[in-house]
C-alpha cells in the first residue's frame, strides 16, 4: 500500500517535471493545484472555479465572456423538437431544442443528428465538465463525429450555472424526479424517446468531471431511463451531496476523496433516489486517473465500491488487465458484465476521452 501510493506520487511529480505543459483537458490552475499552469498547443487555460482550471481545446474564449451564454445554430424563430420528430431536425449541426418537459433551471439542451440516422437510434447523453458548454463538449469530442458513423443521436446539455459546472449536490437533484438539472436531462431523453423514436433500451449517459458527476446522478436517479453510463473522472453517486444548501455546492470532503463508505452505504445513497426502482441498473464504466488532484483518486475506489454492491458482484475484480492499447498505464477492472473501472496510473484529471472504447462498452460499435 505504502510503496504503491509512493510510487503514484513520484510517477506524478516526473510527468509533471517532464511535461512543463498541461494536456487537453487535463488540470492547469487552481487551488492546491501545484502542476503545469500554461495548456498544450490548440489548448487554452480556463478556470472553472477556484479549485480548478483546465486546458480546453480551440480557439482561446476568454475566461470571463465562456461560449456557454451564447445559444449555437438555430434562431428562436425555428421550429423547436416541440414541433415533431427527428425529420424537423437539421443533420451534421448542433441544434438547440426546446419545450422538452419541465426544466427547472432553463438548462439549455442542443442535438446532433447525424446525416444517417441508424433505425430506431441510440441516444448518448454526453454532459460537459466544469467551465464546458454543450458547444465546447460537442467541438472537444468525437461523440458527434461518431454518430456519422454508428447512426445514433446526441443530445448536449449546457449547464445554466454561473462556472457551468452542474448540480450534482442538491436533495432536487440527487431524487428521481426530484427537479434541478437531472430532471431536465432525464426530460430530454424521455422526450428523445417519445418524439425521435430512440430506442428506449439504448439510452444512455457519458460525462466527463462535473459531467462525468451528473452521469453518475442520472444513472443512480434515472436508472429507468439510461440503460449504461460512462463516468470520466467523477465521484460516486451522492459522494457530492451538500443537503440543504444551494444547488451546485461544491462538496471538498468528496473532492479530496475522505467520503470514504462502505459498498453498503453508497448502494443505499442510489437506492434512496429512486425507492420504487426494481429493475436493473444501468451498466458502468469508470474512469480515473491516480494523479487527480480535482477529484481525488479515492473516488474511483467508492465508486468501485458503490456498483460492485449494487450488481451483488465480489469486490475483487474477474481480471485486471494492462489495456496496452490504451496506453502501458491504463488498468482495466472487469468485476461483470456490468461494471467495468479503468484507473490510469499517472494521468490527472481529467482522463482524455476514448470514445471508440465507450461505444464498444455501450454495444454501438
Ligand atoms: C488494477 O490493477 C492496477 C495495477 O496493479 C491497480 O493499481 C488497480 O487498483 C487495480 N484496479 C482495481 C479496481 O482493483
Ligand atoms: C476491459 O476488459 C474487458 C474484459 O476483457 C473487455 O471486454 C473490455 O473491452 C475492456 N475495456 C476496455 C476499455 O478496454
Amino acid at each position: 500500500m505504502f510503496k504503491l501510493a509512493t510510487g503514484f506520487a513520484t510517477l506524478a511529480v516526473l510527468i509533471q517535471l517532464v511535461a512543463g505543459q498541461s494536456q487537453v483537458w487535463g488540470q492547469c490552475g487552481g487551488i492546491g493545484w501545484t502542476g503545469a499552469t500554461t495548456c498544450v498547443a490548440g489548448s487554452v487555460c480556463t478556470k472553472s472555479n477556484d479549485y480548478y482550471s483546465q486546458c480546453i481545446p480551440g480557439a482561446a474564449a476568454p475566461s470571463s465572456a465562456p461560449p456557454a451564454s451564447t445559444p449555437v445554430s438555430v434562431p428562436p424563430s425555428q421550429p423547436s423538437g416541440s414541433s415533431g420528430g427527428l425529420a424537423n431536425i437539421p443533420a451534421s449541426k448542433l441544434t438547440q431544442f426546446s419545450n422538452f418537459g419541465t426544466n427547472p433551471n432553463n438548462v439549455q439542451m442542443f442535438v446532433y443528428k447525424p446525416k444517417n440516422v441508424a433505425a430506431n437510434p441510440p441516444l448518448i447523453v454526453a454532459s460537459h465538465y466544469c467551465s464546458g458548454t454543450a458547444q465546447a463538449y460537442f467541438t472537444g469530442s468525437k461523440f458527434a463525429q461518431l454518430a456519422e458513423t454508428y447512426g445514433y443521436v446526441v443530445i448536449f446539455p449546457s449547464s445554466p450555472h454561473s462556472g457551468t459546472c452542474w448540480d450534482v449536490s442538491s436533495d432536487e437533484t440527487l431524487m428521481h424526479d426530484g427537479g434541478s438539472d437531472s430532471l431536465s436531462i432525464a426530460n430530454a431523453a424521455r422526450f428523445a424517446i417519445s418524439n425521435w423514436g430512440v430506442d428506449p433500451n439504448r439510452v444512455f449517459a457519458v460525462g466527463t468531471s462535473s459531467g462525468a458527476m451528473m452521469t453518475s446522478v442520472l444513472a443512480g436517479a434515472y436508472p429507468d431511463i439510461f440503460k449504461a453510463g460512462i463516468v470520466d473522472s467523477g465521484v460516486a453517486f451522492g459522494c457530492f451531496a451538500v443537503p440543504g444548501q444551494p444547488e451546485d455546492s461544491w462538496n471538498s470532503q468528496c473532492s479530496e476523496g475522505q467520503l470514504v463508505l462502505t459498498g453498503q452505504q453508497w448502494a443505499q445513497k442510489v437506492k434512496n433516489a429512486f425507492p420504487g426502482f426494481t429493475g436493473t441498473y444501468p451498466k458502468m464504466q469508470v474512469w480515473h486517473g491516480t494523479a487527480d488532484t480535482t477529484l481525488y483518486p479515492q473516488n474511483f475506489f467508492e465508486e468501485v465500491k458503490q456498483w460492485t454492491t449494487i450488481f451483488n458482484y465480489p469486490s475483487t475484480p474477474l481480471s485486471n488487465v494492462t489495456q496496452t492499447n490504451l496506453g502501458s498505464n491504463y488498468h482495466n477492472a472487469t468485476f461483470g458484465p456490468n461494471f467495468q473501472a479503468i484507473l490510469a496510473t499517472g494521468v490527472g484529471h481529467t482522463v482524455p476521452l476514448f470514445e471508440q472504447q465507450y461505444l464498444q462498452f455501450l454495444g454501438i460499435a
